[in-house]
Formats: structure tokens, C-alpha cells, sequence
């Protein structure tokens, strides 16, 4: 498994695995809590107060920088089964969420799977129809 950012102090962050409980708990932008407790003990062993991902997860997970708008994405990260774009392309102006969108696309294998949260759904729709994708649902 493989994530991206843009800013190197949030690839830092993921690769430390180590968050405070303010940071581990923070609700999302509704206020609803972002976690279970079932996915929390999964996922985290308690040190010092803090909230720190297990050593058999990190082992799986490398983190790197890149721009979800750079021309070269493809050819820095290759292409994958499954990709998450999570609450990056709401941050980004319409034009630049469909570039991102579009160059996020080229990183699907065939009848890959794209899971995308935070995105205006007209845009996603759009985007979704015009690539001929054989299924996309909402929810
Ligand atoms: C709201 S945070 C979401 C973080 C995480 N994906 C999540 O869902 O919890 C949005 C992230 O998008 C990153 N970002 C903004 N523009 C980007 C770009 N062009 N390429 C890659 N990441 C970008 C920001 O640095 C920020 O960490």
C-alpha cells in the first residue's frame, strides 16, 4: 500500500505512525467521529499516550510526496488495482479538481476500482460518465 501527499510535513506525520489523541480522534467536517473503537484497536497500539500503527501495518505501507496535478504522476508512481483519492480534490478550484481528477484516472489499471470522497458531485458525475466508467455509485 502506498500514500501520497503534496506537503512533505503530512508524509513526514504518516510515516512517524504516531499521533496524539486530539490528532488520532478529530472528527470529520460534520463532527462525526472519523474511527471506531474496533478500528482503532486494530489499528493502533497505545505508547506513551499516544496513538502509534502498528509495526505489522507500517511494515505493508510506504509514503512518498507527489502532486496529484503534476504531468509526470503516472511515470513517478505507476498504476494500481485500487486507488484512493480522499478529500484532496475539494481543496483544489473546479479546474484544477478535473486535472487532478483526470491524472488520478491514469493511475486505474484495467477495470480498476477509483474510490473518491470529497468531491463536488456534479464534477464527479461529469468526470465518472465521460470515461465510460461501467459502474460508479455514491454514498
Ligand atoms: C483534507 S486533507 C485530506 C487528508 C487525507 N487524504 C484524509 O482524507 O484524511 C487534504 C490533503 O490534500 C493534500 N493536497 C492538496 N493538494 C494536493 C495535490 N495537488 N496533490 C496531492 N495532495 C494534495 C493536502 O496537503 C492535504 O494533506
Amino acid at each position: 500500500m502506498r500514500g501520497y501527499d503534496i506537503d512533505d510535513a503530512c508524509i513526514e506525520k504518516a510515516r512517524s505512525g504516531r499521533y496524539t489523541p486530539p490528532e488520532a480522534l478529530q472528527p470529520d467536517l460534520s463532527g462525526k467521529p472519523t474511527m471506531t473503537a474496533e478500528f482503532a484497536d486494530a489499528t493502533f497500539d497505545i505508547e506513551d499516550g499516544c496513538y502509534v500503527v502498528k509495526s505489522d501495518l507500517r511494515r505493508r505501507v510506504v509514503f512518498a510526496p507527489a502532486d496529484a496535478l503534476d504531468p509526470g504522476l503516472k511515470d513517478q508512481i505507476g498504476t494500481s488495482d485500487i486507488v484512493y483519492a480522499q478529500n484532496l480534490l475539494l481543496h483544489l478550484r473546479p479546474r484544477a479538481a478535473k486535472a487532478a481528477f483526470r491524472n488520478i484516472c491514469r493511475l486505474l489499471n484495467p477495470k480498476a476500482a477509483l474510490f473518491v470522497a470529497g468531491v463536488d458531485l456534479p464534477l464527479l458525475q461529469a468526470q465518472t460518465r465521460k470515461r465510460g466508467s461501467s459502474r460508479w455509485t455514491t454514498g
